[in-house]
């Protein structure tokens, strides 16, 4: 599978994807990232990639020509089709049943904002505006960065053991992955639940099933339906 990534920090980038599964990936064939500055798609001398809103307030908003010219030249030159996302605060949220549909396209085209954000009519450009999650970042690179990292692990080969990917966390469920150990069995006063050292595997994955309820329950109610105002987790 292939991405596109187009940022005006392409290297910002650049170390995340040389690095570990994404890395391995890449070496295999499996996949394709291609890094692009929008700045290398402006047509004025100094390269200008944002201006004041109209209307006015604080802060630059980024121009609608160089994402456009930037989405067509580089669907042209990629030559297959190329999914375009534009990331946003103000997408739908990314879940993991979006990395699974993407996994089975033969390219995304990622469109990272910045400032301010980007010129509206950019949207009219690309399939989806895609937030991962409900907070504003400084950009859209650490989403194009969790959207990569989330979609290649759903293409085969990526991670070693599939059932690895199967347990995960919402990988066809609505519940939280459950809770792992590791040696040693006694750390700082705290055992390893006994049944994990049992060897009986139908005690093994039932305990692990109720944990990873338990663990929902808590930490994300409003998977279950149970709590959506969720408060202060802190408090
Ligand atoms: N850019 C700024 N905030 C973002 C968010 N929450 N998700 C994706 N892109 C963003």
């Amino acid at each position: 599978m292939r991405f596109d990534i187009l940022t005006i920090f392409p290297e910002s980038l650049a170390g995340f994807f040389a690095t570990g599964v994404l890395r391995q990936a890449q070496e295999k064939k499996l996949l394709e990232v291609h890094l692009h500055d929008l700045r290398d798609f402006t047509d004025d001398p100094h390269r200008t990639v944002d201006d004041r809103p109209y209307g006015g307030g604080a802060g630059m908003v980024l121009k609608a020509d160089p994402f456009v010219r930037a989405i067509e030249r580089i669907k042209a030159e990629a030559g297959i089709e190329l999914r375009t996302i534009l990331l946003s605060s103000q997408g739908h949220l990314l879940r993991q049943d979006d990395a699974v549909r993407w996994a089975t396209l033969p390219g995304l085209l990622l469109l990272c904002g910045r400032y301010e954000g980007v010129d509206e009519r950019v949207t009219a450009f690309v399939d989806e505006e895609v937030s991962i999650g409900d907070y504003v970042l400084a950009g859209g690179e650490v989403a194009a960065a969790a959207i990569v990292e989330a979609t290649a692990r759903m293409l085969a080969g990526v991670v070693g053991k599939f059932e690895s990917v199967e347990t995960d966390s919402f990988y066809g469920k609505a519940r939280l992955g459950p809770p792992q150990y590791t040696r040693p069995p006694l750390f700082r006063g705290l055992e390893v639940p006994e049944v994990l050292l049992s060897g009986d595997h139908s005690k093994i994955e039932a305990f692990r099933e109720r944990r990873a309820w338990e663990k929902t329950a808590r930490n994300r109610p409003d998977l279950l339906g149970l709590d959506l105002d969720r408060g202060n987790p802190h408090g």
